[in-house]
């Protein structure tokens, strides 16, 4: 498989959303490659951030593909209200939905279908899902808020689903989430991501533009 383009995708999620256009425009003219959108229910996790409305006013502040990140109880019911903006859809295996049937359905609504899995979670959860995904969103931080600490021991499921990947010929992307700065970004691809959620390191910087070159650079 030859080696894949590092993808910076800023979460919009630590963006001053009093300037959420203006916002999002800074990290497109700052070289981001794809918008992450955190969308919480409150109930998959304790926290609420945004919902369909926000994501469509994002579409119409970038060119950039949409990422969007369902951290739902229920994202088969929301596929259809995102899909129209989205590039894609990422919902949690741990969440109580036919897992198969959301991930046929984001595919289906012609995103790229994203299969996310949390900290906690081994894994050998995902086997059942096996070529049902183009995407595979290790969180590297437990979901819910951002600017929380990088978990290392992550790393190992990278590695993990990379050799998977290898071994059995798929073609995913791996995606990390959580806590990736310069420093994280560089264990991460070598691990093989190749997808770096950075929300905090980007938007709470001064010059977005100059940390999406450096975690670019060192991813
Ligand atoms: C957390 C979200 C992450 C977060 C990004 O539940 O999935 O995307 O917003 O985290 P930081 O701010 O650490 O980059
Ligand atoms: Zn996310």
């Amino acid at each position: 498989m030859p080696p894949r383009k590092t993808i910076v995708a800023p979460s919009i999620l630590a963006c001053d959303f009093s300037r959420l256009g203006t916002e999002i425009a800074r990290a497109t003219g700052g070289g981001a490659d794809w918008i992450h959108c955190d969308v919480m229910d409150g109930h998959f996790v304790d926290n609420i951030s945004f919902g369909p409305a926000i994501v469509e006013a994002a579409s119409r502040s970038t060119h950039l593909p949409l990422d969007v990140h369902l951290m739902i109880d229920r994202p088969d019911l929301y596929v259809p209200r995102f899909s129209r903006v989205a590039s894609s859809i990422t919902c949690h295996v741990e969440a109580p939905h036919d897992v198969s049937r959301t991930l046929q359905a984001i595919r289906d609504a012609g995103c790229l279908a994203g299969l996310a899995i949390s900290p906690p979670t081994p894994l050998e959860k995902i086997r059942p899902h096996w070529g049902q995904f183009d995407l595979l969103l290790v969180m590297t931080v437990n979901p819910g808020y951002g600017g929380q600490p990088f978990l290392p021991e992550m790393l190992e499921k990278v590695r993990l689903a990379a050799e998977w990947r290898e071994r059995e010929n798929q073609d995913f992307h791996i995606e990390v989430d959580g806590g990736i700065t310069v420093d994280t970004a560089a264990p991460s691809v070598e691990a093989g991501a190749s997808v770096l959620v950075a929300g905090t390191s980007v938007f709470k910087a001064g010059d977005a533009a100059a940390e999406i070159a450096a975690i670019r650079a060192v991813g």
